[in-house]
């Protein structure tokens, strides 16, 4: 197990499109998936994808807290392998992104509120599942990932692209603005 560097937003290896895995059960990505654990684990983010740690394979693990999820349950830790996902509808939200090639920055930014996902597990499964809300931005946040797209290049309103500390000072003033 080790703790990988994270590419940040610059690096060819994010912007380029990774590669299918071929066997999803094979060593080699177990102990992929064991690093990529780990590295998220370190960071404190929710979701890495395997660009993300210099390796241009479609693969993407994350989780998401009930805090953020419609029922209230926490969806724990998946790994997907050759995901697929499909916008279910019109309805698009805006929301907060931050992403961990992108350290200490958040930006609003709108995608399909309703997605079909379809992947393999680490068994060789194919599952397929229907997701919304938070969960739904989570997961295709992250397979834009597999396709050399970071959250930026998905913006509507780069004014709303900044760093979070300073974002923060604006709410501050806003709060003192309305006492
Ligand atoms: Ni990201």
């Amino acid at each position: 197990m080790a703790v990988l560097k994270i590419a940040r937003m610059g690096h060819p290896v994010l912007m380029g499109r990774a590669m299918p895995v071929g066997e999803a059960t094979s060593g080699a990505i177990a102990e992929l998936v064991r690093d990529m654990v780990e590295t998220l684990a370190d960071s404190g983010g929710i979701g890495l994808a395997a660009p993300q740690v210099h390796v241009p394979l479609r693969v993407v693990i994350y989780f998401v807290p009930g805090s953020r999820t419609e029922d209230g349950e926490d969806v724990s830790l998946r790994v997907l392998i050759n995901p697929v996902i499909e916008a279910l509808g019109t309805f698009t939200v805006v929301a907060t992104e931050g992403c961990l090639s992108l350290p200490g920055m958040s930006g609003q930014v709108r995608r399909p509120d309703r997605i079909r996902l379809t992947y393999s597990n680490l068994e060789g499964d194919m599952l397929e599942e229907e997701i919304s809300g938070f969960h739904a931005r989570v997961v295709q946040h992250e397979c834009d990932h597999l396709d050399g797209i970071l959250y930026p290049m998905r913006m509507d309103d780069l004014s709303t692209l900044g760093y979070v500390e300073e974002i923060a000072k604006g709410e501050q003033d806003l709060e003192a603005g309305a006492a």
